[in-house]
């Protein structure tokens, strides 16, 4: 494949930093980013303004085609609107962590966002980070990345991201988090086929982005 084709995807637990080496990823080789993520978390924004129940995923299900969900794909600054409001510090609350989870589970919510995410993927040229990119959005991706940290490692940059949260309080949110992904019956968090496993816990953000590098030059080499 011609390198602005590629698709890659980068797959992983909470915290283990999948956006900062997705987005550097794909702004050293001057491809589009996609965030699946933040597509969850807009969904879970809207349910919770509307006043729906989260828990309830029969009620989620209902209205899980409602909201207009568009992504911005720039690595340098991606967006995520909501009926065309950008949503993008919104989705970040503590409120939004605590319910994505359970909306994500909702085998509605995912075949919405499925379709949304490739169409945005389109004729590739682009990194997409998640939890089931390489497994079922894009199995077919010329790379796939699993990437993951230790736990300690994960809540420490986590909570500094979040401009000095406590610690403890943010494991315990991610280990929830893992917890539910990677156990929902629907697409849940695993190892894909052909997926690079990249432990981070002792690389530095610019190493974890050399070695994804290496695997896309790799691959835009080879048919
Ligand atoms: O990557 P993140 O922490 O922003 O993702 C938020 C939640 O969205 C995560 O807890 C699980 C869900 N998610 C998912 O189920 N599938 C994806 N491809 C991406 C995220």
């Amino acid at each position: 494949p011609v390198p602005g084709s590629l698709v890659i995807a980068v797959d992983g637990t909470s915290g283990s930093g999948k956006s900062s080496t997705s987005r550097g990823v794909a702004a050293r080789l001057g491809l589009r980013y996609l965030d699946t993520g933040a597509m969850f978390r807009a969904i879970t924004w809207w349910l919770l303004r509307e006043g729906v129940d989260v828990h309830d995923a029969a009620a989620v299900a209902a209205v899980a085609d409602r909201p207009r969900i568009a992504s911005g794909t720039d690595p340098l600054a991606p967006t995520i609107t909501v009926d065309g409001t950008d949503v993008s510090v919104e989705v970040r609350s503590d409120e939004v962590n605590a319910a994505v989870s359970p909306v994500s589970a909702v085998p509605a919510v995912r075949s919405r966002l499925l379709e949304l995410q490739r169409e945005v993927i389109g004729a590739g040229g682009i990194v997409v980070e998640g939890r089931d990119i390489g497994s079922v959005v894009w199995p077919q991706a010329e790379v796939k990345v699993y990437l993951s940290a230790d736990p300690d490692a994960r809540a420490a940059r986590r909570a500094a991201e979040e401009g000095g949260a406590d610690v403890a309080a943010t494991q315990q949110s991610l280990l929830e988090r893992d917890r539910i992904d990677s156990g929902r019956a629907t697409a849940p968090l695993t190892m894909a086929d052909g997926a690079v496993h990249v432990d981070s816990t002792h690389l530095t953000l610019d190493e974890v982005i050399d070695r994804i590098v290496g695997l896309a030059s790799q691959a835009a080499h080879e048919d």
